[in-house]
């Protein structure tokens, strides 16, 4: 068997391991899960080491599919902004605390008090927001100090497994763009920020461009991962960079829509965008050179598994007796109410909000519930309040700059063809489908062989990876969106004097 390309995405679920060949052909992929911990409400959390335990399976897993073969290069995805304070053997400190975490609310307003938002935005292209880095750091300094102290490094997740592969502190210019630690437009750490938010810079690894060779696998871990030792590691991507280099997001053209936990719109762009108002994100992409602008919908999957969890718990079982996912029996039951849900909306801020509101505090809601009202409506509530944000997200994007004539899905919520009709209809642009449905792990492969030369660069391997099956013109139903749009907008500006400020 000629050589593979090993990607590694390190997930909030789990870990994802995926071999690929020199035609973009996926070999083998194999995950393994680790948990997560929700200590307080607003928190996440989870222990590294048990990223590693399941990188090890995952990989063994792939590798077990795949009897004979050789791994020309790696290459790491990972949920982003994470932070994982470690001793200078990479020993973490405390257990990491996640993108998803909402924290370090207090860290954020008082940071964005003291620089001043237009100074923040000049120098890291980005607002301060909980689900970041940096303001972490900042929350530990003040609830940890004695821990945040004997830090010798603050990493991404990805990187510390990276380090805890190779021995090596590096990390990447897309993942390092999350942590507003980080010179955007010029693609290094900034020096002035560091010292504005009295940082340490010598903390921070060393970056890369994404495709650039970043370090070896050790003898250690290639034990434990039944590899030879020295095969090459590439800097990789954070985990939406890397996806939307899967789904052949790699240069100005399609805009993409992730639906995972999170709901991320993605646009390519060939020049700095800057990031007026500090919207969106506006960060570097995993193709040497470029950026990408992004919105970011912290519950957008997350809202449906809540969804499948507290309100339709007779699911899971049902869907194990006729042998399908839940997730089909819920999008069956949504089908049958009407668009619009029969005046029932769904807010879909679990988690509080990134964009368009940048509200740790936000909350959920349903509004205009009547005795009248079944559970399928209020399925279809969820689904549309989920499809609205994304489209929130969509309309920021394009009046950034970025013209929208498709929205390519991808992740665990494209492969609903009911969720795929109604992005179409409410985004009033054809949804469109690609051949590739392994997202970031996929896009990590694909990265390293750019790195190692399997390809010429990262968009050649998206070209000769990644095409478009499938295409959802929006249909009769669009034209009932744009009313019930209206109607959903004006719910977070009525109701967000309700949620409670309880995060600190
Ligand atoms: C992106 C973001 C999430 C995480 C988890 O800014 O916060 O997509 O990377 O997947």
């Amino acid at each position: 068997m000629s050589d593979l390309l090993l990607g590694i995405d390190l997930g909030t679920g789990g870990v994802r391991a995926l071999l690929v060949d020199g035609s973009g052909r996926v070999v083998a992929a194999h995950s393994a899960e680790h948990p997560l911990s929700t200590p307080r409400p607003g928190w996440a959390e989870q222990d590294p080491e048990s990223w590693w335990t399941a990188t090890v399976a995952a990989v063994r897993g792939a590798l077990g599919k795949a009897p004979g073969c050789t791994v020309a290069a790696i290459g790491l995805s990972g949920q982003m902004h994470g932070l994982v304070m470690c001793d200078a053997k990479g020993a973490p400190l405390r257990p990491c605390i996640l993108w998803c975490d909402n924290r370090s609310a207090t860290q954020c307003e008082e940071a964005e008090a003291t620089l001043g938002l237009d100074r923040l935005l000049e120098l890291a292209g980005n607002r301060m927001l909980p689900g970041f880095t940096a303001p972490k750091i900042l929350w530990c300094r003040r609830h940890e100090p004695d821990l945040e102290r004997a830090a010798a490094f603050h990493l991404l997740p990805k990187d510390w497994l990276r380090h805890r592969l190779s021995g090596t502190f590096a990390t990447e210019v897309s993942d390092a763009s999350g942590t507003l630690l980080f010179d955007c437009a010029n693609r290094r750490f900034s020096e002035e920020l560091c010292g504005l938010l009295e940082i340490d810079p010598t903390t921070l690894p060393p970056c890369f461009e994404s495709p650039e060779l970043s370090s070896r696998l050790s003898r250690d871990a290639a034990a434990r991962l039944g590899l030879p030792e020295g095969i090459p590691i590439a800097g990789g991507g954070g985990d939406q960079a890397a996806q939307a280099v899967g789904t052949g997001i790699v240069r100005e053209g399609p805009v993409s829509l992730t639906l995972g936990t999170s709901g991320c719109a993605f646009a390519a762009r060939a020049s700095w965008p800057g990031n007026p108002g500090g919207i969106l994100h506006a960060f570097c992409h995993a193709v040497p050179g470029t950026w990408h602008l992004m919105s970011v919908m912290l519950s957008a999957g997350g809202s449906l598994r809540w969804f499948r969890d507290e309100v339709a718990r007779d699911v899971k079982a049902a869907a194990a007796e006729r042998g399908v996912d839940p997730y089909d029996l819920i999008s069956e039951e949504a089908m049958q109410a009407a668009p619009g849900a029969e005046g029932l909306l769904f807010l879909p801020y679990l988690s509080g909000e990134r964009t368009p509101v940048a509200d740790p505090h936000a909350r959920g809601a349903f509004v205009g519930l009547s005795i009248a009202h079944t559970r399928s409506h209020l399925a279809r509530a969820v689904f549309e309040g989920i499809t609205f944000g994304a489209r929130d997200g969509l309309d920021l994007i394009r009046e950034a700059g970025t013209p929208i004539d498709s929205v390519r899905l991808s992740g665990g919520g494209a492969r609903s063809p009911m969720w795929r009709r109604l992005c179409a209809d409410v985004f009033g642009v054809p949804a469109t489908l690609v051949n590739t449905s392994e997202g970031a792990a996929y896009g990590a492969a694909l990265i390293a062989g750019a790195g190692c030369g399997m390809f010429d660069s990262v968009e050649s391997a998206a070209d000769a990876a990644v095409r478009e099956t499938e295409r959802i013109d929006p249909g009769p139903d669009a034209s009932a969106y744009p009313a019930i749009l209206a109607r959903y907008r004006a719910l977070y500006p009525a109701l967000r004097g309700f949620f409670p400020r309880d995060l600190d």
